[in-house]
């Protein structure tokens, strides 16, 4: 009688034992490694923000960032790929270390979904079912810019300060190299030229997305160019509030001396700066769009699953892209924009 109990302790304590693992196992989420350039860039703030939310209760979350420099990233990655993340999720340093960087992630069959700086085109084509790129368009978001700019032109000839009938700006652009760097500056001025708005180019140099860097070249442009700017177009918010931070120093922004300036992003402080006169508008990058499609693909990937339009509920063009489009923001419709940060960020 006494065996037979144990016997029936043992079974009941083995079965609870077995059922507390299945369980545990059922639990396990999957690993997913997440690099940024940067940690000082308010834009990916929010789409690491975005992430975290997708990722509650689905995946664990291994998030770092490399201080702006590939040798930093190169060994991050490394560490992840050894580690087995299931998934790797990469913001590069440099575009040009995409190719390298899957090589090394084939050897571990872990996937890998870029997003915000595009990896170049023949380096996703080799590895078709292993890579992946999420962002936007960056041309949309330069004719969004120049189309802010023509409207204004055209509907504020006292714009034109000198009456030369050209427009004279300056361009303040992000990371040399990067695609929207290069894009929103070609098709911004692109669209005022088409548009029968000639331009001259003033000052055109790199602030790295940066707003005390953008501060302190607008500066000292407003000291060597004093009268001939009339445009300030910036590759991004932070640098166009650089910008005004600079031009309200030296008496703009006052009475009624202005300056149209532009910016890409749709940042909270774009927005307050749009309700407060001093930026004419933006393109909205949508971090949270962007953030969730880059999720649900390296999640899906994470389960051993294709990814696929139904699956991830975002469209994938040739077969490796998803790519959400900007939306234009200015005073006349900033407050909707403004109200989707009060309800979450
Ligand atoms: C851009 C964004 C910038 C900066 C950059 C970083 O898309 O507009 O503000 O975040 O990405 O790569």
């Amino acid at each position: 009688m006494k065996k037979r109990y144990i016997a029936f302790i043992l079974a009941i304590s083995a079965l609870a034992f077995f059922s507390l693992q299945v369980k545990q196992r059922a639990q396990k989420l999957p690993h997913i490694g997440v690099v940024f350039y940067s940690s000082e860039d308010l834009y990916l703030d929010y789409v690491k923000s975005t992430f975290k939310k997708c990722a509650q209760g689905k995946a664990d979350l291994d998030i770092l960032y490399s201080k702006d420099q590939q040798l930093v990233q190169n060994e991050q990655i490394d560490t992840l790929l050894k580690d087995k993340v299931s998934v790797l999720m990469l913001n590069p340093v440099d575009r040009s270390a995409a190719g390298s960087t899957l090589e090394k992630a084939i050897k571990y069959h872990i996937p890998v979904v870029f997003f915000n700086k595009e990896p170049y085109a023949e380096d996703l084509k080799r590895y078709p079912s292993l890579a992946y790129y999420v962002g936007a368009d960056a041309r949309e978001s330069g004719i969004i810019e120049g189309k802010i700019v023509a409207d204004y032109w055209k509907a504020h000839p006292e714009a034109d300060t000198n009456g030369d009938g050209i427009l004279a700006y300056v361009m303040l652009r992000g990371q040399p190299g990067h695609q929207d760097t290069e894009l929103r500056s070609q098709y911004s001025i692109q669209y005022l030229n088409d548009h029968g708005i000639p331009t001259k180019k003033i000052e055109d140099a790199s602030a790295n997305w940066q707003r005390e860097e953008a501060q302190a070249l607008m500066t000292s442009f407003i000291n060597t160019n004093s009268d001939q700017i009339e445009v300030v177009i910036a590759n991004n918010d932070e640098m166009a509030l650089g910008a005004i931070e600079a031009l309200k120093t030296n008496g703009y922004f006052r009475e009624d001396k202005y300056m149209p300036v532009v910016g890409v992003d749709g940042t909270l402080p774009a927005l307050r700066a749009i309700e407060d006169g001093t930026l004419l508008g933006t393109a909205k990058n949508d971090y949270r769009e962007q953030g969730k499609a880059a999720f649900n693909l390296a999640y899906i990937l994470s389960q051993g699953i294709t990814p696929t339009e139904e699956n991830i509920g975002f469209t994938i063009f040739d077969k490796q892209y998803v790519h959400i489009p900007y939306t234009q923001i200015d005073r006349s419709n900033f407050r909707i924009y403004l109200g989707e940060y009060a309800s979450s960020n």
